[in-house]
This record gives structure tokens, sequence and C-alpha cells, in this order.
């Protein structure tokens, strides 16, 4: 397949730039997820620039080093001598220009030699801090990044000049992988299939919605099987994270409902639950300006999608009874659509907020629940004025609409949330009698 353009990472590129500009030692730490886009984004960073990029292999140190070198030899035409580390001395020592230096899945060097960063801080110290170099070390294992790389106890703790986590695109980050499809449709995919770059590479952006929905859930298609590779890889006990995932799927959102049904010992939910936030698959929401109750909720669309869908009708995909399983998800799609569309408006109000359609400034970003009154979107500027959002994945008439707002300004009066300036805002897919066109129609 021909490889896309590039798209966006505008700010992630930015801060990598900034950081190359300045004159002494950087020490980078690039991390995120599986397929989310490091490797492509290091690539395009390091165009033009005096480089070695490095991706480890899960291997013995001394095959590692070997490989390091002869890429060494390769590229800067030195014959060096030595570890990954002696090597990176003597290059500092040799060559004059500014040199960037990407050791990529760095997770299996370090499992190679656990020495490695202990061994690299020395050298910084004593040696690298004063030099004309970008050090970059990237990977996956999100774990093992924020916990013992980034983590207080780290012997580089306090020597790299920046960390980046590099997260799913957003909504409007997209468009550029479907530059056909007109923003309802964009609004779809994004509902099905997130914003993982690896993951949206895998649709046709030629074909419509449902012809991209048979390409997720054909058996042996890598979206059809790409979730459980990626927990059997992540987590030790995927059965367990299974049942919790397809759970929350379901609608279960508190944490003692999720382990009842789940059948998991109530007192490692949280365990399990704090895995699957830090790989940004859950996210845990409370409403807003409290600290209870915790409602969890499925965070990567991807996943959401596949534990509404595709493990609910693994039978029917498993017998090949595939446009069955098409007709199903297309009669319930909107439903689907409609509890992610709410998250979409979350995620887009930074972006609305500079676009002037909301005027509060995002302080707080959230949502506010009581018994069962529930307003979808809040922002929040604390003391000056509160945005109320309602959102609603359907066609509306005007007369609706209108009705839908005062009932809005109705449950907002009664959330304790209201400001001196408040502001009501309906997002529907559509208002069907109205001239004026819908931001969202
Ligand atoms: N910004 C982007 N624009 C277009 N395509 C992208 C972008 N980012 C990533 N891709 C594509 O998505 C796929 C996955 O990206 P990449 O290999 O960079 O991910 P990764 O985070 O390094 O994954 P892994 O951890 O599995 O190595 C690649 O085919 C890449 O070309
Ligand atoms: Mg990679």
């Amino acid at each position: 397949m021909r490889r896309k353009e590039f798209i966006d990472r505008e700010i992630e590129l930015k801060s990598l730039e900034k950081l190359w500009s300045g004159k002494n030692f950087a020490l980078v730490i690039v991390y995120g997820r599986r397929r989310i886009g490091k490797t492509r984004l290091l690539n395009e960073f390091a165009k033009g620039k005096r480089y070695i990029y490095y991706v480890a292999v899960e291997s013995q140190y001394n095959l590692i080093t070997e490989e390091f070198s002869d890429i060494v030899r390769k590229f800067l035409k030195l014959p060096l001598k030595g570890d990954i580390l002696d090597i990176i001395s003597s290059i500092v020592d040799l060559v004059d220009e500014k040199m960037l230096i990407i050791l990529d899945e760095f997770q299996y060097i370090v499992n190679a030699d656990p020495s490695f960063v202990s061994r690299l801080q020395r050298l910084v110290d004593t040696k690298l801090k004063d030099k004309k170099l970008m050090l970059i070390l990237c990977g996956s294992a999100v774990p093992f990044f924020e916990n013992k790389l980034l983590g207080y106890k780290s012997p580089i703790f306090g020597r790299r000049a920046s960390s980046m986590r590099i997260k799913a695109l957003r909504l409007h980050q997209i468009r550029d992988f479907f530059p056909s499809y007109d923003l309802r449709t964009l609004i779809s995919v994004y509902s099905i299939v997130g914003g993982t770059p690896g993951y949206l590479e895998k649709l046709n952006p030629e074909k419509t919605i449902k012809e991209n929905i048979r390409i997720m859930i054909t058996p042996g298609n890598y979206l059809f099987d790409e979730a459980p590779n990626l927990l059997k890889q992540e987590v030790r006990e995927p059965r367990v994270y299974f049942s919790i995932l397809a759970t929350i799927a379901d609608g279960r959102n508190t944490l003692g409902e999720i382990a009842s049904i789940a059948r998991v010992d109530p007192r490692s939910i949280t365990k399990y639950i704090a895995l699957l936030e830090e790989l940004s698959i859950v996210k845990k929401i409370k409403p807003i300006g409290f600290k209870r109750p915790v409602k969890i909720k499925i965070s990567d669309n991807y996943f959401r999608f596949w534990f509404s869908y595709t493990y609910r009708l693994m039978s029917l995909l498993e017998s090949q009874l595939i446009d069955d399983a098409i007709s199903y998800i297309v009669d319930t799609l909107d439903n689907y659509i409609s509890h992610v569309f709410e998250d979409i408006i979350a995620e887009l109000v930074p972006i609305l907020f500079k676009a002037n359609i909301i005027r509060t400034r995002p302080i707080q970003i959230g949502t506010w629940w009581h018994k069962d009154q529930e307003i979808d979107v809040i922002v929040r500027d604390p003391g000056t004025s509160t945005t109320f959002m309602e959102v609603k994945w359907r066609d509306l008439k005007l007369k609706d609409a209108r009705s839908i707002l005062r009932e809005l300004e109705f449950k907002a009066s009664k959330s304790g949330l209201v400001s001196p300036v408040n502001y009501y805002i309906l997002f529907s897919r559509e208002i069907i009698d109205c001239n004026t066109p819908s931001k969202y129609g």
C-alpha cells in the first residue's frame, strides 16, 4: 500500500523542534500506546537532521549492540567499538554538528540490560550534558515508561528535558484520513475506530461506513484481531480484562457493579481499572465539582466499538454470518453513536472555545448527574461563567430543540453549578426545519 501523507501532529513536532533548537544536550522521552504514531512522528521530525534511528529488537544485549553499531557504521561511516553507550560517547567526540539519536522500542534495550538506564545517567552526567546531542528514548510499553523510566526513583529522573505521551488524534485531526466524508460520516467513523493512526489507515476512505464496518468485523482482519492482541501483549490476565471491558460496554459503570458482573474480586477491581486507564482504554468520570460518585467509561472508540459489537456478535461472525451482524450494527448504530457524540463534544471544547462557539473559558470540563437527571457536558470558569450543553445525535425540529433547551436550563438551576453568567447550548445532528445550517448538521 502507498504510504499515506503525514497528518497533523503539529503540536508534537513544534515541541520537538523547540527542544532541538536548544544549544545543549536534551534527553527526551516519547511514549504511547502501540500504533499511535510514535515512529512516524519521529521519522518526520528527523527529516533534514543528522540522525541515527535505531529500532531495538527483543533480543540479547550483545545482538542489540551489534545492530546499533551496524547502523552507525552505515549512516555515519564510523566504525565504532563497544556497547551502545560507548558508541554514543564516541559519536559526540567525533561529530561536530548537532546530532539526533533515537532509540526506539527502548524497553527492549532495558529488558536486555537492566543496568542500561543507570549507566546512561552516568554518561549524561559525566559527558553528554555539555554536548550538542538530542537523545530520544521511545517506546510503547506505557506502564514501563510511566512508572519505571519517568518515576521518581528512576536514575534519569530530573535529567530529561521533556517527556511526551503521544495520544490518539481527535475528530478534527482525522479529516485528512477520509477527505471525501462529510462531517456526519466523519463523526460516525471516528465513533467506531477512534483516533489511532494505525487503525484509521486500515479503513478505506473510498468506501462507505457500512463497508468499513465490514472491514472491522471480518474474522482475520487486522481490526478484528487487534483488541485481543493488544490486551494479550499489555496485560498479564487478558481474560479478566476482557470480562471487565465487556461489562462496561454493556452499560455498567460503577466499580461495584463491574466487579460483581465481571466476577472480579472487588478488592482488586481498582488495580485492573487503573491499568486500563494507563493504557487510555477507559476513563473515570465524576460529576463536575464533586469527588464522587465515580463512573467508568470506555474512552477509546475502537475498544468501545469492539466490545459493543465485535465481541458481542462473535458467534455470528465466526459462523460467517457477517451480513446479519452488519444489519444488526446498522440498526443500532445511531444509539451507539449517541453515547460517543457526548464525549466527542467534550473533547472538542477547547476548539469550540477558540472558535468562539463556547464563551466560557474551559477551566473545568465535565458532566453532571444526580439520580436520573444528567447534563451531558458542562464547561466552567469558576466564579465567572458556566456553559451547559445537551448533546443529541438526532434530527430535531426547532420546536423540540427549544423545549430541550428550556429543560436544560431547568436542570442547570438544580445542579448548584450556575454562575453569574450562564450559557445553554444544544448540539444536535441536525435541526430539520431551521433555515440556518446547524453547526453539526
Ligand atoms: N500522523 C500520521 N499521519 C499519517 N499516518 C500516520 C501518522 N502517524 C502514524 N501513521 C501511520 O500509522 C501506522 C502506525 O504508526 P507508527 O508505526 O508510527 O506507530 P507506533 O506508535 O510507532 O506503533 P508501535 O508502538 O506499534 O511501534 C503507520 O503505518 C504510520 O505510517
Ligand atoms: Mg513504533
